[in-house]
Parts: structure tokens; C-alpha cells; sequence
């Protein structure tokens, strides 16, 4: 019935209707005229009182107990009574009926999921709503991304697939002015920077240590300017920040959601239990005390929570009674104006107050909401799925860059349709904060690698499509997603057959390969015809038993591999007449192994890790490794009853079980990779490989099933101890980009109580963390996110795994205690932890490539037999490689002939004498078989041009004045770039 008298809202027949007040639906007469969206909409406030703003919100998860769908159509409400689809509806039913409400909202992978299936007519309503500022979108990226284990490069993505949504939806009243990150477990810099460069004016949380809260409170300092970047110039990454005053819930007492308690207003005098005097003065008692805590005259409230608004009659019929009875209290003297509002609107206010706020620089890591209540399990909770999302990321790269350089064919060609935008909306997804965080039921961690794994099957399908026209030959091709277990049916059984790698960097890359094989002896060519060195060596014993019965090779082929910048090259495998069989595994740790730039030593009693040296520099640090795991505290427990679960890390004590003093040993070496295959136990062993050109040393670990029959939780993690004097400082990355200092037992913005000497020391690692002293720095790249500490002085530990017994009570309801089909015993991760040595000056030149080298790892695939004649076997996308300070971010087809093109400085200001200079690159010099006609400069999200971004500029308390904006280039082709600056266009392009 609504959905009718919504759909003639433009006809004057129903604004008679509306004249004589059969509805009071207050939709201005000629829809034409100029939206008065965003800051014009907002309500009068009374300058002389404390202005309380109400925000009427849902907050929606993009899955969490239910999947996303789930939640989307509100199916199995015997898990959670929660039902978006509803929430729509009824709000966009009750913002028609008085005009002053407002609501906004947040998860664009919900509403666009409600939007295709409205009727034009009601899309006019609510494109009228939005046009009127009554209903807004804050943050709007396609989920409310985790902050602790995402990576930089997939919340960019995320954020812009949500926003362009909005525009192009909505346009200019679509796009929002706040971020908004309710209820993230804690809060990185690098998403403030990111959002400063969105375009954002502001950022709200609600989560945040219960201690620097507390001081906050005290000192009014939960609002404040936060300096996001080291290397961007203020004010670029300078973001307003405040802290919500109830997390994101109501004022207790205040909940009118059919999902609360809290009683209604009642204000007929003649009924029963009258209240209205009550619950105002319980109101303006509330307010006061808010006001306390915060700078200004004006509060927000944020009034709803999760799911709710399904039935928004509910909250809207008692906050108009609440404003109405509350206002009313002015003509008795009462200072007090509470209005409908919204966080851009307070945010106004805030601005308008014209105050000087406090610098925040450092992060809101690690989040505590109790003395041992630390949350910092996420960080390593469900370590497959942060693989699994992690290379997916690498995946979609890829499958973009094909989508551009293969054109129209990649989506249409010999291998059938295929797409990019199912991956790049499962990535989306699986950014949000109970997706790659590990938080979300098993049942929810299943469907996002559902999702992912349609993505890659998409993806797949382009990939060849565009392989197939630019190499010339269509044969079938191959992927081989099991590598990593050394399982591919083609390698195993083929005599002959090609490799093709694609790399998605800027600059040429080395990889080595392992390929699964059952032959003895193999000639290996490169795509100039060349031999190639190539040995073949025993599958080890520790990936037998991880692989199962998936395949069944009995040996590795390994071969170095040179792919050019954003192409591929090709790689020509033929077995010979059976070789000898490799030779086997020799039984005891050797005393070192070394190539031309490390040497590494290793204690021959226990096969650890002794040393390691970096032969260039001439330095060695002692190193001892091994892996341990924390007892996963089940409650019982005499300081609190807090249990580790998939939020929380608390270990029952400080105390690390080893898991064995002694490796078992079996040495491989040949002339392309010595490794030392260590054996830990049935559940943990590792591999350490020096590939012969590597400046790297890996370490391959093996983890898994973390055995319970001792019924204890068990939190695993690999320790590095070494004679770094790190004084009790390490650092980590935030979300993959600058790097942050981390103190032991020490927060930068107040003065720690430390109540939990591990768990209240673990900080998110995505991408690498370090230690070091004048002389030495040892930096340790992920493959995932991880969490990890420096818990004494010289060490670095990093958790690898987790399985526990109990629900740590944050809601998910259910031990986080992996197992799958495959592994019904219990899963098993595999991973590889990558370890540089080098003087702290230069070291950012090894890691900042090395970690790009992770995250964008080439993509590997197959054809069977002999290269047909005329196979095009090399094959570049770049004229030339870029400089090396240039990160190639995005390059995505964003319409038929728009490509959307972000270079990035990938250097911090003070990382390297050699890279951290501006540098330039020239656009239309830029690809090889695109021409670029034309060029638009847009914000980071590619929801704004440039030009058009301006930003509320906001007074800090250091005395430091803000620079006055630099021009733009002078040349539009020119681009320089400069510490981690990057930069975000839209290329007219041409197939060439
Ligand atoms: C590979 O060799 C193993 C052991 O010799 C054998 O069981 C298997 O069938 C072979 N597989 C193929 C595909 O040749
Ligand atoms: C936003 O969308 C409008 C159409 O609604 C379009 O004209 C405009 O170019 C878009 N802006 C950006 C930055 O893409
Ligand atoms: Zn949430």
C-alpha cells in the first residue's frame, strides 16, 4: 500500500491528496528544484542550549551469524531475528510520514541489494528522500571494512564499488561526508588516511581501549583531529575523529526497537502509567551527563543498533514523542533542544564551534574493554580464510588488469563469459568486520570462500579469454589453485606442457616455481628458447600428509621464473628419459646453508636456527626460532573468567609450552634451492629455503591439527629470538602501509595499567613487522594477517594458528575450532614467513618490494603440450618498467572505454635515501597497448573528481599550521608522486 502512493508522489492528483492531509507526505512540490542534501538539510539548532542529536541507524552486518543473504532477506531467524530487507522498507515507509525524521545508512552491499529490487517508482521516492536529506549515507563502502586485518589496497577497492554506487545511483546527494566505523575492534591509521583521501570530513567510531576512553572522557579529548600519515603533507591525511558516547547503541533506558524492552512513551494522562515526565527528565539527566564528557553544546546519540529499525514505526513514534515532550520543557526554562539529526549534521556543528582539537598520531590498537579482555585473537583467528582473502586480492588484480589489456574479448572470447565483478564483490564482502577478521560463524566463514571461489571461477574464464588474444593460441588452459600442497593433475601427468606467469607489478619480478611432477628428470626452457636450470627433489613428508589423497606426484620440479612488468612470460617444460631418481634427503641439518647474499646457520644438536647473516653487508645476528603455543585461557582462571575465543586472546598464563626442543632434519640441496625440512612434531613442521638468487629467506610452516584431546585451546605461535637490542620497541604495518612504532607495555596517548603482558602486547601485523638496533634490522613480511608481539627484548613472535574450546562472549556463539571435510580432525594451515637482514637505513629498499611481491604474486597457469607455432610467448602490458618508488595499484575497466588507473608511491617519507623522492611518470608512456586520450584526476575513491574535492578544514591544538594546498601538475600527462602519495585517474583509452 505504501509502495502505491509512493509511486505517484510526482502527480498532482495525489499533492491534493496531500493537501488535505490524507498523508502528511512532505515531498516538495517540484522535485526539480536543487536537492538540499547533506550540510543544507540539517535541522535548526538552538545556539544558546546543549543541542542533543539523534541518529536514527541500523547497524547492518555483512554477515556475522547469518550470511550476508541470510541477513539480507532475514532468513533463519532462529539464529538471529534480523531482516535488512525489512529494515528498508519500513524506514523509508516511516521517513515519509513526518518529515523531520531522518536516518541514515551505511552497508551499500544491503542496499544494493534492496535497490534493484524496488519499482522505478519507488526509487523516486527515495532518490527524494536522499535528494532531501532525510535519508543519508555515511561511509558507504559496499561493507564496514575490518581495520586490524585487511589490506589497504582491498578497503580502497571496497570503499569504491560501494561509492560509485551511490553516485551513480544518487549523484552529488549519495556521497558521504562521514565515515563511519561503529563497531570495528579497534581502529588502524592507515583507514583514516585512506579516508582522509576519500574526501571524508570526518570519522566516527564506537570501540576503543576502555583506558584511553576513560582518560578521554576525563580530559573531553574524544574528539580530535587524527594526523594519519608520517609522509603526507597536512592537511591530506588529516582526519576529524570522535568517539561515540554508547558504543553505538542508545542512552540505557532509550531502546524503542522491537528487539528491546525499554518501556514506550506513554503520554495519554487517562491510560495507565504515564511516563512522560519520567522519561524526560531521565532524558535531560542523560544529556547533562553527556555533555560532561565532550567539548561543545552539541551530543550525539546514536539511536539504534544491530538490525534494528524492522519495524521503524516503533523507534519513530517514540522519538517524535521524545523530542516533542523534551522541547517542550524550554518554555519552562529548560536549555535543552534535541533534534533529528545526522552525523554530517553534527559533525557541522562541531566544525561550526570553530575550537582547536588535539593531534592524534598513532592507531587505536590493541582494543581492550576490560583489563583481560584484550582483543587481539582476531588478528590470527581462521588464518586460512586471511590466506585465502589475501590472494584473492592478488586474483582480482590480476583479473582486472586482463580485463583492460584483453578489452571487450576478455569478457566474451574463445573460453566462454566470463567476469571481474563477482570477485570484486566477494572481496568486498569479505573485507567486512566479521569476514576476513575470523568472527563470523563457520557456517558465514564457509559462504565468504563460497564467494571468493565463484570470484576466481569468473575470473578465470577472462583470464584465458584475454591469454588466449594476447598470446595467439587458445588452447585450454590450466590452474592449478593446490600448488602450495603440490597437488596439479596436469603437471603430474603431463611429459609435455607449458607454464605461462603473469605478473601483475610494474616491474619485472623473479619467482621460483614448484610444480608437482612424477618424472625423475626435466628440461626446461624459457620463452627465448633458453634453458633453464631446473632440479627435481622429493615431495617431503609433511605435505603428503597435508595433501592426502589429492594428488599423487612424487616429486617437485623447481625452476626460477622472470615475468615483465603487468605481462607474462612462458616457460616450456618436457620430461626426459627417466633420469635418476633425485637424490634422497639428506638426514642431518647441515651446519650452514648459503648463496651469494645470506648464509644462515643451524645448530646441529637441534636443528634450529642459530644465525643468520647477510653476506653483502656483512652482518650476522644470533637467531634462534621455534614454535610454542599459549594455554587459551577456558575461564577458569584466578585474575577473570575470560575465555580466549575468535575475538580475545587470553592466555591462562604467560607461560609458552614448546612444542619440541629438537627437529627431526632432512636437507635438500642443489644449485637452485637448499632448504632444511624441519619436523616438529605430527602437527608442525617447517621448511627453511634459500632460493640460489634470493636476498630473502623462507620459511615455510606447517601447522596443524592443533590437537584438544588434552582439551586445552591451543594458540600457536613461532618465535624468533635474536641479539637485536630492541630495547622493547618493534614495529608493524598498518593494514600493508606505513609502518608504526609499538612500545612494550606502552601506548603513545596515555599511561598504560598493563594487565595482560602478552595478549595486552599483540598488535596486528598485515603485511610485516620489524625489529631492530643501530646496526641490524631483521624484517619479517607475512603472507596474511597475523598477530604478534615483541614480549621480551630481541624477540618477535607471531601467532600462526588457533583452536579453541570455549565462545569468548562477544557474540558469535561458538568456539572458534576449525575443521572442513577434507580435514575433519582438524585444519591445517600453511604459510610462509619471509626474513630479510639489512642496516635499518636501507632496509625499507628489501621490504616494501618484497611485501608487494607477496600481496601481488604472479599468477601461474598451464597448457598442456608443445607450444602451437606463433604462440606470442612474452608478453608486456608497460612500455617500461616503472620507477621502482611506483606501485601500480589499480588498474581496472571501470566502463567500456574508462580505465581507472592508481599510481602510488609505495616509499614513507623517511624509509630510504634512494626511494623516498617525488618521482614522476608520464601517463601516455605508460601502456603498451592502450593508447590514453584523456585523463580525470579523482579523490582516492573514485566517487569525486579532484578538483571538486573539498574538505572541512579543522584547527589543531600543536600550533601547526595546516600548508596551503599545492596546485596541480602543470602537465596533466606528468604525474609525480611523492612518499606515499597516491593517485587516483580516469584514462580515456584505446585499444591499440
Ligand atoms: C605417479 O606416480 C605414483 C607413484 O609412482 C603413482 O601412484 C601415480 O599413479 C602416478 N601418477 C600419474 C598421474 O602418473
Ligand atoms: C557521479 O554520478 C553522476 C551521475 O549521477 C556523474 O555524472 C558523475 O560523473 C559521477 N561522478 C564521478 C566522480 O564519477
Ligand atoms: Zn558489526
Amino acid at each position: 500500500m505504501f509502495s502505491k502512493m509512493a509511486t505517484t508522489v510526482h502527480t498532482p492528483f495525489v499533492l491534493l491528496l496531500f493537501q488535505i492531509g490524507v498523508f502528511s507526505l512532505p515531498v516538495s512540490q517540484t522535485p526539480q528544484e536543487s536537492p538540499t542534501c547533506g550540510y543544507k538539510s540539517c535541522h535548526a539548532i538552538k545556539p544558546g542550549m546543549l543541542n542533543v542529536h539523534l541518529v536514527p541507524h541500523t547497524h547492518d552486518d555483512v554477515g556475522w551469524l547469518k550470511t550476508v543473504d541470510q541477513y539480507f532477506y532475514g532468513a533463519r531467524n532462529d539464529i538471529q531475528h534480523a531482516g535488512v530487507q525489512y529494515i528498508l522498507d519500513s524506514v523509508v515507509d516511516q521517513l515519509l510520514k513526518n518529515p523531520d525524521r531522518r536516518f541514515i545508512y551505511v552497508e551499500t552491499a544491503f542496499f544494493y541489494r534492496w535497490w534493484k529490487r524496488q519499482s522505478g517508482d519507488m526509487q523516486d521516492t527515495v532518490k527524494q528522500l536522499v535528494d532531501e536529506g532525510r535519508l543519508e549515507f555515511v561511509n558507504g563502502g559496499w561493507c564496514m571494512s575490518d581495520e586490524a586485518t585487511t589490506h589497504y589496497s582491498a578497503v580502497v577497492d571496497q570503499m569504491t564499488i560501494g561509492l560509485r554506487f551511490l553516485n551513480d545511483t544518487f549523484g552529488p546527494c549519495g556521497r558521504p561526508r562521514v565515515a563511519w566505523h561503529i563497531d570495528p575492534f579497534g581502529h588502524a591509521r592507515e583507514h583514516a588516511s585512506v579516508f582522509a583521501q576519500m574526501g571524508y570530513d570526518g570519522f566516527f567510531f564506537g570501540r576503543l581501549d576502555y583506558q584511553d576512553r576513560s582518560r578521554r572522557k576525563a580530559s573531553r579529548e574524544q574528539e580530535m583531529v587524527w594526523r594519519a600519515s608520517e609522509s603526507l603533507v597536512p592537511p591530506v591525511a588529516d582526519l576529524f575523529t570522535g568517539i561515540l558516547p554508547n558504543g553505538y547503541n542508545p542512552p540505557e533506558g532509550f531502546c524503542w526497537d522491537q528487539l528491546c524492552d525499554d518501556p514506550p512513551i506513554r503520554d495519554d494522562p487517562d491510560l495507565e502509567d504515564y511516563n512522560v515526565e519520567d522519561v524526560v527528565s531521565k532524558f535531560l539527566t542523560v544529556a547533562q551527563e553527556q555533555a560532561k564528557v565532550y567539548k561543545t553544546n552539541h551530543i550525539i546519540m546514536t539511536m539504534g543498533s544491530d538490525f534494528q529499525y524492522e519495524n521503524a514505526n516503533l523507534w519513530y513514534k517514540n522519538l517524535d514523542k521524545l523530542i516533542r515532550y523534551v522541547n517542550q520543557k524550554q518554555v519552562n526554562g529548560s536549555n535543552i533542544h534535541v533534534l533529528y539529526s545526522t552525523p554530517s549534521c553534527y559533525l557541522q556543528e562541531l566544525h561550526r564551534a570553530n575550537l582547536s582539537w588535539t593531534v592524534k598520531r598513532d592507531d587505536f590498537f590493541p582494543y581492550a574493554d576490560a583489563a583481560h579482555d584484550f582483543w587481539t585473537g582476531y588478528f590470527t583467528s581462521r588464518p586460512a580464510l586471511k590466506r585465502y582473502e589475501r590472494i584473492s586480492n592478488s586474483y582480482l588484480q590480476i583479473c582486472n588488469q586482463m580485463e583492460v589489456l584483453g578489452g571487450p574479448t576478455s569478457r566474451n572470447g574463445s573460453f566462454g563469459v566470463g567476469n571481474s565483478d563477482t570477485m570484486k564483490k566477494a572481496m568486498a564482502v569479505a573485507q567486512h568486520h566479521d569476514a576476513v577478521s575470523g568472527t563470523e560463524k563457520q557456517h558465514v566463514a564457509d559462504d565468504y570462500a563460497r564467494r571468493l571461489a565463484n570470484g576466481w571461477t569468473q575470473c578465470q574464464v577472462l583470464v584465458s579469454n584475454t591469454l588466449a588474444a594476447l598470446s595467439g593460441s587458445s588452447a585450454p588452459r590450466v590452474y592449478c589453485e593446490h600448488l602450495n600442497i603440490s597437488v596439479c593433475p596436469l603437471t603430474e601427468s603431463s611429459s609435455k606442457f607449458s607454464v605461462n606467469v603473469y605478473n601483475p607489478l610494474a616491474r619485472p619480478v623473479g619467482w621460483s616455481v614448484r610444480l608437482p611432477v612424477n618424472g625423475t628428470a626435466y628440461a626446461v626452457t624459457d620463452s627465448s628458447g633458453n634453458a633453464v636450470d631446473c632440479q627435481v627433489v622429493p615431495v617431503s613428508q609433511a605435505t603428503v600428509v597435508v595433501r592426502r589423497d589429492r594428488g599423487y606426484a612424487v616429486n617437485e620440479l623447481l625452476f626460477q621464473v622472470r615475468a615483465p612488468p603487468m605481462g607474462y612470460s612462458t616457460y616450456s617444460v618436457s620430461l626426459l628419459q627417466k633420469g635418476p631418481p633425485p637424490a634422497s634427503p639428506f638426514p642431518r641439518a647441515p651446519k650452514d646453508i648459503q648463496n651469494k647474499f645470506l648464509k644462515v646457520t643451524f645448530d646441529p644438536e637441534t636443528g634450529l636456527l642459530s644465525s643468520l647473516s647477510n653476506l653483502e653487508t656483512q652482518q650476522t645476528v644470533r637467531l634462534s626460532q621455534n614454535f610454542y603455543w599459549y594455554n587459551a585461557s577456558d575461564g577458569n582462571n584466578k585474575d577473570s573468567k575470560q575465555m580466549s575465543g575468535a575475538y580475545i586472546f587470553r592466555p591462562n598464563s604467560s607461560t609458552t609450552f614448546i612444542i619440541s626442543k629438537t627437529a627431526k632434519i632432512e636437507t635438500v640441496q642443489n644449485s637452485v634451492v637448499q632448504e632444511v625440512r624441519q619436523w616438529f612434531s605430527p602437527w608442525v613442521s617447517q621448511v627453511v629455503r634459500l632460493y640460489a638468487d634470493s636476498r630473502v629467506l623462507e620459511l615455510e610452516w606447517t601447522v596443524g591439527p592443533v590437537p584438544i584431546g588434552d582439551n586445552m585451546g591451543k594458540e600457536v605461535i613461532t618465535r624468533f629470538d635474536t641479539s637485536i637490542n630492541s630495547s622493547g620497541i618493534f614495529y608493524t604495518d598498518s593494514n600493508g602501509r606505513e609502518v608504526l612504532q609499538r612500545r612494550k607495555d606502552y601506548r603513545p596517548t596515555w599511561t598504560l595499567t598493563q594487565t595482560e603482558p602478552v595478549a595486552g602486547n599483540y598488535y596486528p601485523i598485515n603485511s610485516r613487522a620489524y625489529i631492530k638496533d643501530e646496526k641490524d634490522q631483521l624484517t619479517v613480511v607475512t603472507d596474511r594477517s597475523q598477530g604478534g608481539g615483541s614480549i621480551q627484548d630481541g624477540s618477535l613472535e607471531i601467532m600462526l594458528h588457533r583452536r579453541l574450546l570455549h565462545d569468548d562472549v562477544r557474540g558469535v556463539g561458538e568456539p572458534l575450532n576449525e575443521a572442513s571435510d577434507l580435514y575433519p580432525e582438524g585444519l591445517v594451515v600453511r604459510g610462509r614467513l619471509l626474513l630479510s637482514l639489512n642496516p635499518p637505513a636501507v632496509a625499507a629498499n628489501t621490504h616494501r618490494p618484497l611485501a608487494q611481491e607477496v600481496v601481488l604474486q604472479p599468477l601461474i597457469t598451464f597448457t598442456e603440450g608443445l607450444l602451437p607455432p606463433n604462440t606470442r610467448p612474452e608478453f608486456s602490458g608497460l612500455q617500461t618498467a616503472l620507477p621502482p618508488a611506483v606501485h601500480l595499484l589499480t588498474v581496472s575497466q571501470w566502463d567500456p572505454d574508462l580505465v581507472l588507473l592508481r599510481l602510488e608511491h609505495q616509499y614513507e617519507a623517511r624509509d630510504s635515501k634512494e626511494h623516498s623522492q617525488p618521482v614522476t611518470v608520464n601517463l601516455q608512456k605508460l601502456f603498451a597497448t592502450l593508447d590514453v586520450l584523456g585523463v580525470s584526476e579523482m579523490n582516492l575513491s573514485a566517487n569525486q573528481w579532484k578538483h571538486e574535492m573539498t574538505r572541512l578544514d579543522w584547527k589543531v591544538d600543536s600550533g601547526e599550521k595546516p600548508l596551503p594546498k599545492t596546485k596541480g601538475d602543470p602537465s596533466v600527462w606528468e604525474v609525480t608522486l611523492k612518499p606515499m602519495e597516491i593517485r587516483t585517474f580516469l584514462l580515456r583509452v584505446r585499444l591499440r
